[in-house]
């Protein structure tokens, strides 16, 4: 038996004549920049997102960019975020001139440690932002505290976390803004690059809807630089087509890790932890092995995808080497680097293939 780590071509088989059908429209259109398709998914993901204003981009990352960008943040500015996240998080924060400052991870759930906030926080640090890794929220109520103690700007990196919830309140409606990503193996995902930002602070919407046309009010007329940050409508008609399966992806998301979590229950691997406050939309089931390396030459073998999600944390990157930071910096994020694996866990994923991982990987480990 054969499992990939995702597979897209499954899910594609189950809406492929919608998608020909929605990107057509596009086509006959030739509205092929902005028009009725993005205005349609911004007004949806504000909705299924709490939010009052949605502003679709080119991609997550652009998504974070804008937000740094519209906040004002530039160069001097310190943002404090988590160095175990995939590398645009930071990227945009080098991006605009301002610097990272790190602090150290929740070893349960990847997520940033609020109670390493505060003492970081320094006259220069004008935002905090937290990533809502593999499909769970960050504990936002301390981070919010803190943010408010300062009058700081929380950006929510919810890329991986769309309708994601803590304490019943969605990813991307507790902070300043939120920013998505729609990279194709995310819950909802394009047939492309796109992402999206969230908020409900209307000035800021206005600033995020003219920075991401170069800044331009009215055309032709700038204020501020921006960028080329546009959401294509071709993403927007395929997202339209599945946003409406997205609840029920995620819902076979969590079956799946369930059915896991059983399986590994009597075993010696660190199975996710999911807080009771919130609710994961599994875009990644994470899980922690010892020995992490041979396990994944055995499951290749066994012809089972598998990724390490992240293996190196961004204080190590050599592209970040002139922050000053070494290793034994963040005990935690670097012991996570050492042992996670990601495993399959999308939605088509059969009984059959879900026994066969498990059983594998429990197979391993006797
Ligand atoms: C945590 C995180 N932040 C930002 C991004 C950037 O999103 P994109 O790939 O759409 O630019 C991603 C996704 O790849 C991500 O996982």
């Amino acid at each position: 038996m054969k499992v990939p780590l995702l597979d897209l071509t499954a899910q594609y088989a189950t809406i492929k004549n919608d998608i020909l059908a929605a990107v057509s429209e596009v086509l006959e259109s030739q509205r092929c920049i902005g028009g009725p398709k993005v205005a349609e998914l911004e007004k949806k993901i504000a909705a299924i997102s709490d939010c009052k204003f949605a502003v679709g981009t080119s991609s997550g990352t652009d998504a974070i960019l804008n937000s740094l960008m519209s906040l004002d943040i530039g160069a001097g500015d310190e943002v404090i975020t988590t160095p175990f996240t995939f590398f645009a998080t930071v990227g945009c924060i080098v991006r605009i001139g301002a610097k990272p400052v790190f602090v150290d991870i929740d070893p349960r759930t990847y997520n940033i440690n609020p109670d390493l906030i505060e003492q970081v926080v320094t006259e220069k640090t004008k935002a905090i932002m937290p990533v809502h890794l593999f499909g769970q929220m960050a504990d936002m109520d301390p981070i919010m505290e803190v943010a408010n103690k300062y009058n700081l700007a929380v950006i929510e990196d919810a890329a991986q976390s769309i309708t994601s919830t803590y304490k019943g309140r969605k990813a991307g409606s507790i902070g300043t803004v939120g920013c998505f990503s729609f990279f194709p193996s995310k819950n909802l995902g394009g047939v492309g690059d796109g992402g999206m930002v969230v908020t409900n602070d209307e000035q800021l919407y206005n600033r995020l809807t003219i920075m991401r046309n170069h800044g331009a009010h009215p055309k032709y007329y700038h204020k501020f630089v921006g960028g080329n940050f546009r959401l294509d409508p071709i993403q927007a008609a395929a997202l339209l087509v599945k946003l409406p399966h997205l609840d029920a992806w995620s819902e076979a998301r969590r079956r799946n890790a369930a059915f896991y979590d059983e399986k590994f229950a009597s075993s010696t691997i660190m199975t996710p932890y999911i807080s009771p406050e919130c609710v994961s939309i599994y875009n990644q089931y994470v899980i922690r092995v010892s020995k992490r390396d041979q396990l994944i030459a055995y499951l290749k073998e066994k012809n089972i995808g598998c990724e390490i999600y992240y293996p190196v944390p961004m204080h190590l990157q050599d592209c970040f080497r002139y922050l000053g930071y070494k290793e034994g910096d963040f005990p935690q994020a670097e012991k996570a680097a050492k042992e996670v694996l990601a495993i399959p866990i999308y939605p088509e994923l059969t009984d059959e293939m879900k026994d066969y991982v498990a059983e594998t990987i429990v197979s391993f480990l006797d």
